[in-house]
């Protein structure tokens, strides 16, 4: 095995050689400044919009790189990936045209499949998780003469996603901290390979979810551990444990792994939104996530690049944490009361609600409640209010007008 130094510079070299091949396919994502995000955290916050990148995320640089060498010299590719691997893989695949069979778990979701399908790929629904998946691509491989085509641990993989840190120094030559969210490990290795070599002083911070803490444990360890993945919004990060070469660069070049909570995912998902207009998925948004929270300290004032590393949310997934950080922020709230099992009862509450801009999404009238006065009907309201005073004014005149209710979520 070649020392780590030798590893890195062959990787560094590599990349300058993938950013001439990359270039003609993919754009040159923007780096902008945010000032809602800067105001929030501090620090002067920088977003990679990798999410706008070919096929809605930054994995289609390795892939490309990586299949550029393999033109001419094999039948075909085949990759195993339930997400953004499996459409780079596809992408890089239709432009050097070359065939691809992507396998994915029978899971996987159908607007995925479709993506995949579209860029002219063979698509193979196989297993339950990815490990079967992966298992039978190799099958496939084997079979076929085809070249199996990992999503991290190959230093041409690494050099393509290095690419990324190469255009984060070409538009920010005075970055001062870049923090990136870590699957098996693969982009931040990249990254870190680019930014390091030029710019030595600079900081970089890699973000997992807390529910699959596989680079805290291991670096922890002093050597690849595997964690048992709980399930979490970052489906992009994963993975049950870091790569070899992965892990090597990375306890070489990064300087701290942070983790967030799934709370903390969902609201940068929402704020990014919201706020920013940008649409992430869970990975994509795990930075951002990172420097809102306050798990990546001394930035104030730094100039920190968040890498939004990929856009492809299922939209149901999306509409779910929608209405957790509606309800998060304060703008669904839910009450609970009880009024008098008469008829206009209902109507009363409800024009007490909508004199405060309130609007109604939903009304549960529960005679089952036990807890109920006799004679009483309990009443469970939802309701979309402009701020949380308004939902405090709501109680106010409820109570005034003899209704008793108090707030349950929001
Ligand atoms: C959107 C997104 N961000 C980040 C990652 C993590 O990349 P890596 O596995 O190279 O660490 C992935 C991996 O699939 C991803 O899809």
């Amino acid at each position: 095995m070649t020392n780590v130094d030798e590893l890195i510079n062959d990787i560094y070299n590599r990349s300058l050689e993938a950013r001439k091949v990359v270039s003609k396919y993919i754009h040159h994502t923007p780096l902008d400044y945010s000032t809602t995000f800067s105001r929030m955290s501090g620090a002067r916050v920088y977003l990679k919009y990798e999410n706008l990148q070919k096929t809605g995320s930054f994995k289609v640089r390795g892939a490309l790189y990586k299949l550029s060498k393999l033109v001419g010299k094999v039948e075909g590719v085949v990759a195993a990936s339930a997400g953004n691997h499996a459409q780079g893989v596809a992408y890089a695949a239709k432009c050097f045209g070359m065939k691809a069979v992507i396998v994915m778990p029978e899971v996987a979701s159908i607007a995925k499949v479709e993506a995949t399908k579209g860029y002219g790929a063979e698509v193979v629904l196989y297993g339950t998780i990815y490990d079967e998946a992966e298992e039978k691509a190799r099958e496939i491989a084997r079979e076929r003469g085809y070249e199996f085509i990992p999503a991290f641990d190959d230093p041409d993989i690494i050099a393509g996603q290095a690419t990324l840190g190469h255009e984060i120094l070409e538009d920010l030559e005075d970055v001062d901290v870049v923090v990136v969210p870590i699957g098996g490990g693969g982009l931040i290795s990249g990254i870190s390979v680019a930014l390091r070599k030029k710019k030595p002083s600079i900081r970089i911070v890699g973000v997992e979810p807390a529910n699959v803490p596989k680079f805290t444990l291991s670096l922890r360890a002093g050597h690849p551990v595997t964690v048992k993945p709980k399930p979490t919004v970052a489906d992009g990060l994963a993975v049950k444990r870091p790569g070899q070469l992965t892990f090597r660069i990375i306890r070489e070049l990064v300087d701290e792994v942070v983790t967030v909570t799934e709370d903390e995912l969902s609201q940068a998902i929402y704020l990014l939104l919201e706020r920013g207009k940008v649409l992430a998925e869970g990975a994509g948004a795990a930075s951002l996530a990172a420097i809102l929270s306050g798990k990546v300290r001394g930035i104030e004032g730094k100039k920190t690049v968040a890498v939004i590393s990929g856009g492809n949310i299922d939209l149901t997934m999306l509409n779910r944490i929608l209405v957790r950080g509606l309800a998060f922020t304060g703008r669904i709230a839910t009450i609970y009361g009880y009024v008098p099992d008469q008829p206009g009862m209902l109507a009363k509450v409800a024009t007490i609600i909508g004199k405060h801009r309130a609007n109604i999404l939903e009304v549960l009238h529960d005679r089952s409640d036990i807890q109920a006065p006799t004679w009483h009907t309990a009443l469970r309201v939802i309701i979309e209010v402009p701020s949380r005073e308004e939902v405090k004014k709501i109680l106010e005149e409820l109570s005034r007008e003899g209704f008793e209710f108090y707030q349950i979520s929001g």
